[in-house]
């Protein structure tokens, strides 16, 4: 999620019209080439093509890509360090508001059609399976990002705003905790494995970036 700088530097670069020449239709790209999942799905649908299991299937594609775009979210502001491309923040609203999109299906598929909306047997999964209870907070932590997300809140709110969105980098460590324990049961963790590395490396980044920054402070 964008820092108060990074808001500042992205409409700096608003102001820039050989940047606004391309920022308008890459972002339609963006957004058109990020609902793949969920035409996938639809297409997938319509023609029998979900499996034996369909609800299985639409549970772990829709977590699948929850995490991607999380992961996408939080590689936006090193993508734009290393590049030097500010524009690239113009792009992490709509794709952090696609990684909850993508969670609200997610958790719409477990509470429709394995849970057929029963929100007592709902809490009894949360306390008794702990890959659920870690889910769900994950799921929790992201409403507030995505209802203070538009510009007008982050005026709203100043400081406070930054520090909140903050919680991205939580929602993502309960998001690998998450998938992590749900194979646990399988021993099949190849793929927690491969996107707990990148959570890592992307934590371990904003936090030499934040100890470099304090560092830089103290000096002067
Ligand atoms: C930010 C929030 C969340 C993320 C990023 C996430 C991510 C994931 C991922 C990556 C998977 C495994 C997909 C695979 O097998 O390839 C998964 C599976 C699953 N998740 Fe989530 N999840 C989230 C929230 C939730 C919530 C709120 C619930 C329910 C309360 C939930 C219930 C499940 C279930 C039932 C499965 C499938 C278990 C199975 O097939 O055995 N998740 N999730």
């Amino acid at each position: 999620m964008p820092t108060a700088s990074d808001i500042k530097r992205a409409s700096a670069s608003a102001a820039a019209p050989q940047t606004r020449n391309w920022i308008a239709p890459a972002k339609v790209a963006v957004f058109i080439a990020m609902l793949y999942p969920l035409a996938r799905i639809i297409v997938l649908g319509m023609t029998s093509g979900l499996g034996a299991n369909p609800i299985e299937f639409l549970t772990r594609s829709t977590g699948l890509w929850t995490l991607v775009y999380l992961c996408i979210t939080l590689a936006i502001t090193p993508a734009r360090r290393l590049t030097g491309v500010t524009a690239l923040l113009r792009f992490r609203r709509m794709i952090g508001l696609y990684a909850f999109f993508f969670a609200v299906l997610h958790f719409t598929t477990y509470i429709w059609f394995d849970k057929w909306f029963d929100v007592a047997e709902m809490l009894k999964d949360i306390g008794k399976r702990p890959f659920i209870t870690v889910g769900f907070a994950a799921f929790v932590l992201l409403i507030p990002l995505a209802v203070t997300s538009p510009k007008a809140m982050v005026r709203k709110l100043g400081r406070r705003w930054q520090t909140l969105h903050r919680t991205i980098y939580l929602i993502a460590v309960l998001a690998i905790l998450h998938f992590w324990w749900m194979k646990a049961g399988k021993h099949d963790f190849e793929l927690p494995k491969i996107y707990g590395a990148i959570v890592i490396a992307l934590l371990g980044w904003r936090l030499i970036a934040w100890l470099r920054t304090r560092a830089a402070r103290r000096r002067a």
